[in-house]
């Protein structure tokens, strides 16, 4: 059976780093707030010129340098994105004309935080099928563009970036993606949303004018459900394949918490070393939050051949999911 495999790995991030003792004079907040909730210290964030493929491009050209291929032998790529360039055409044809894939398909994919997971899901699909031979696949968010500064409730959380992962086939057993998990309730949109810009409230200067164009969340309530939601679909991938928690050699869980890592990280039973944690750094950044721990870790030597990794993520919409993967 062919499965997907992750050749290459790739992220891109903005210069500037706006720190907790930056907000702190942009709203009423402060360091040790910022930080004993969220265990956030600092995040990236985009300039006013910059938007999401000033980061992908370079995030997918790393993911392609390091597994060895050439922009034109892509055939698929995929952007998970809810700060896509322009509402349309997909920044994903912007980054395949960027890359050279003369030939590949390309589209953007919306599930927020969990958008990562759900583009590796369907690029998996394309691999094993054999309908792609070599996809890639982004994540990317500039969410900073989005936030009311003004909102001290949302806008100490986010960070801009972008990473990538190049997957290609292959026919050794046990190797790959070995399982991916996907669920949403519609039920709960209004938990995290950002209702302004799309055909319910299209773009009028009242529009503008009012908050409808910037992220509102209830955070509170959305913790709990993460921690459940997280901790149910890591154990089904764990579950699905066989694998018992020890086995895991790596749990990147989404950065969105600190504490929400923690307790996850308590109830899968996994020990500390073993989780990735770079909220410190970069905050948030929904898409991008996965697979720029999979670069930072995989660049640092740290994940070895037949390593088992554990990712899963939740967000918006409200979306969750999870993989496994023998490295
Ligand atoms: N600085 C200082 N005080 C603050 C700040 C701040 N930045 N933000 C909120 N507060 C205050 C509140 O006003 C409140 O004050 P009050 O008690 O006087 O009313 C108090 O701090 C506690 O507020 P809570 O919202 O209850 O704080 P909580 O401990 O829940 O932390 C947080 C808030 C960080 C948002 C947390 O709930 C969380 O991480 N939630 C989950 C977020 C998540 O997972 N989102 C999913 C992904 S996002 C996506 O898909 C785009």
């Amino acid at each position: 059976m062919t499965r997907a495999r992750i050749v290459g790995t790739g992220m891109g991030v903005p210069d500037r780093v706006l720190t907790n003792l930056d907000l702190e004079k942009i709203v009423d907040t402060s360091d040790e707030w910022i930080t004993t909730r969220t265990g956030i210290r600092e995040r990236r964030v985009a300039a006013p010129h910059e938007s999401l493929s000033d980061f992908a491009v370079p995030a997918a050209r790393r993911a392609l340098e390091m597994a060895g291929v050439k922009g034109h032998e892509v055939d698929l790529v995929i952007c998970a994105t809810v700060c896509p360039d322009m509402p349309f055409p997909a920044t994903a044809t912007m980054i395949q004309d960027r890359i050279g894939a003369d030939s590949a398909a390309a589209f953007d994919i919306s599930a927020a935080c969990t958008g990562f997971l759900y583009a590796l899901g369907i690029a998996r699909q394309f691999i094993e099928s054999g309908a792609a031979k070599t996809a890639l696949v982004i994540g990317g968010e500039v969410l900073s563009k989005y936030l009311d500064w003004n909102d001290r409730s949302t806008c100490v959380l986010f960070g801009d970036g972008a990473g990538a992962v190049v997957l290609q086939g292959t026919e050794e057993e046990d190797r790959g993606l070995l399982d991916v998990a996907l669920h949403s309730d519609g039920s709960l949109g209004e938990l995290i949303f950002r209702p302004g810009g799309g055909s319910l409230h299209p773009p009028s200067k009242e529009m503008y004018e009012s908050n409808l164009p910037f992220i509102k969340m209830r955070g509170h309530e959305t913790f709990k459900i993460a921690v459940r939601s997280l901790a149910e679909v890591s154990n089904e991938t764990l579950r699905r394949a066989g694998v018992a928690h020890d086995e895991v050699a790596w749990f990147i869980p989404h950065q969105a918490n600190r504490r929400i890592i923690d307790a996850v990280g308590q109830r899968l039973d996994i020990p500390e070393d073993r989780i990735y944690v770079n909220i410190d750094r970069f905050g948030n950044t929904s898409a991008a939050s996965i697979p720029i721990c999979l670069d930072e870790l995989n660049r640092a030597g740290k994940i070895h051949e037949g390593d088992l990794v554990l990712c899963s993520a939740f967000g918006a919409g409200l979306t969750w999911g999870a993989c496994l993967v023998r490295w």
